[in-house]
């Protein structure tokens, strides 16, 4: 059977396979808020149920917190691990969306047709590229590609609290050859991207205390300290004037990029000014003496994430307030090492706090950056793969999100990964009318039927 009567079968049957995924985006599997619990248990139920109908082994498998959800299928050849994610962002704010979130469907815009939908883009939508092709191989050839191991995660969204433990548990059963993640983005809308380098992430929550409770502040105003005047000083002092992080020791272990890598990301052609254009801004913000792409891709940043504090509602309350929070997040990358940026950030904030303020923190995981080993052969036939199905041939890139799986399966698995995927920039992930393009979702999955005819040829 050649692989183009795969693709045929792929287009052909692509009504259908957006049907499947439609009914998998109502399902509002939202991981890092209780009450969608019950959801999160039927997302999984509802794709042991498709994998099943593939003929693959799955099973829900439960965890201290979502279950996980994990198929095996024989085949010859290598075996490889495909992951992805069934767990989406919660939607809010819910006043920024202009349909339903969990209402998915498929719309018309002047950019073409999208499927709209939390989680469509991240990453339920991309992890049925996937599925979608191994369904249109097995119905042309009867069989699989290769032994496949599925194995889908309901809360990576919320800082996998129970993926290490799962992988050390089940450590035999998951190893494979090569792991393939489809949850990252194309380099541009005809330029596909197989990711080398993705940055770490490491989440802090502090939370200052004044006064023993709220205060009127005409009463008590300028004699009591002002935990928010407190707490926004700190975070005033993250960044120095050049963009640069302040916080001692932040920069050990962070390389220098060889130049011909930093030649070969200028010669990519990648668009600064539309970059921040889309979304309505003008100048990088970052280091300034590094490029937009350096930023996003090589470099580690501090971002506050969220603050809370004082009276927020509607009309105005002149208040002391007793506490002030914030959120504040650490993109890393090289060898930085989380535990240490933890500490320093803990001890260096501290130092800067005045009398009567005290302090609490909160860890909100950490993971290390991650390179990816391109050894494997893999990576050149899934490179020349992609150079057929797309205009433009397969970029490797960096990636400025995080996705700490990749660096455990290499830890505890001792099992490389291809990164890939069919996002794109204006995909609102995480963010309100998140949606993906049907095209993104059909040449995704010729993409994967591509990749497979390569790697098990
Ligand atoms: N799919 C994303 C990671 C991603 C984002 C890849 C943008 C490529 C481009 C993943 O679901 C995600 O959101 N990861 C989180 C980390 C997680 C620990 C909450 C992130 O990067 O913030
Ligand atoms: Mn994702
Ligand atoms: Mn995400």
């Amino acid at each position: 059977m050649s692989l183009d009567e795969t693709l045929a079968r792929i287009d052909a049957d692509l009504p259908e396979a957006t049907e499947r995924l439609l009914n998998l985006l109502r399902i509002p599997s939202i991981s890092t808020d209780p009450a969608y619990k019950e959801h999160c248990q039927e997302a999984a139920d509802w794709l042991v149920e498709d994998l099943k109908s593939l003929g693959v082994q799955a099973e829900k498998r439960p965890t201290p917190g979502h279950p996980m959800v994990v198929g095996h299928v024989e085949g010859d050849g290598p075996h490889v691990l495909f992951y992805g994610h069934y767990d989406v962002q919660p939607v809010d704010p819910l006043e920024l969306w202009n349909s339903e979130p969990f209402d998915a469907k498929i719309e018309d815009t002047p950019e073409g047709k999208v499927i709209r939908a939390r989680g469509a883009s991240d990453d339920k939508g991309q992890l049925m590229t996937f599925v979608e092709a191994c369904r249109a191989w097995k119905a042309v050839h009867g069989t699989m590609p290769c032994k496949i191991t599925f194995f889908f995660e309901g809360e990576e969204e919320s800082g996998s609290p129970s993926l290490i433990p799962f992988l050390k548990e089940n450590a035999e059963e998951l190893k494979a050859d090569l792991a393939l993640i489809c949850d990252t983005g194309l380099f541009e809308s005809k330029t596909p991207a197989i990711m080398t380098m993705l940055r770490g992430l490491l989440g802090e929550e502090i939370t200052l205390t004044g006064a023993s409770k709220d205060l009127h502040s005409g009463m008590y105003g300028g004699a009591a300290m002002n935990p928010i005047r407190a707490l926004t000083k700190v975070l005033a002092n993250l960044h120095d004037d050049q963009g640069r992080v302040q916080v001692p020791g932040f920069y050990d272990g962070v390389p220098e990029m060889p130049d011909e890598i930093l030649k070969q990301w200028e010669g990519m052609g990648f668009d600064h000014g539309k970059f921040l254009g889309d979304v309505g801004l003008s100048k990088p913000a970052g280091e300034q003496d590094r490029t937009a792409l350096e930023m996003i891709w090589s470099r580690p940043t501090c971002e506050i994430n969220g603050i809370i504090g004082g009276y927020t509602g509607e009309g105005f309350k002149t208040v002391l307030p007793s506490k002030a929070r914030a959120k504040v997040s650490f993109r890393l990358v090289g060898q930085q090492d989380p535990h240490k940026i933890r500490e320093s950030f803990r001890a260096w904030v501290k130092e800067q706090l005045p009398e009567d303020v005290d302090v609490e923190f909160h860890g909100h995981g950490n993971s290390p950056a991650s390179q990816m080993s391109t050894d494997h052969p893999a990576f050149e036939q899934a490179r020349r793969a992609l150079s057929e199905e797309w205009t433009n041939d397969a970029a490797l890139t960096g990636c400025g999100g995080s996705i700490p799986i990749a660096g455990y399966f290499k830890t505890y698995l001792g099992m490389d990964t291809l990164l890939t995927g069919w996002g794109k920039d204006d995909d609102a992930i995480h963010s309100p009318n998140e949606k993906y393009d049907v095209e993104s979702f059909h040449k995704g999955i010729r993409s994967w039927a591509r990749i497979l005819d390569a790697i098990t040829k």
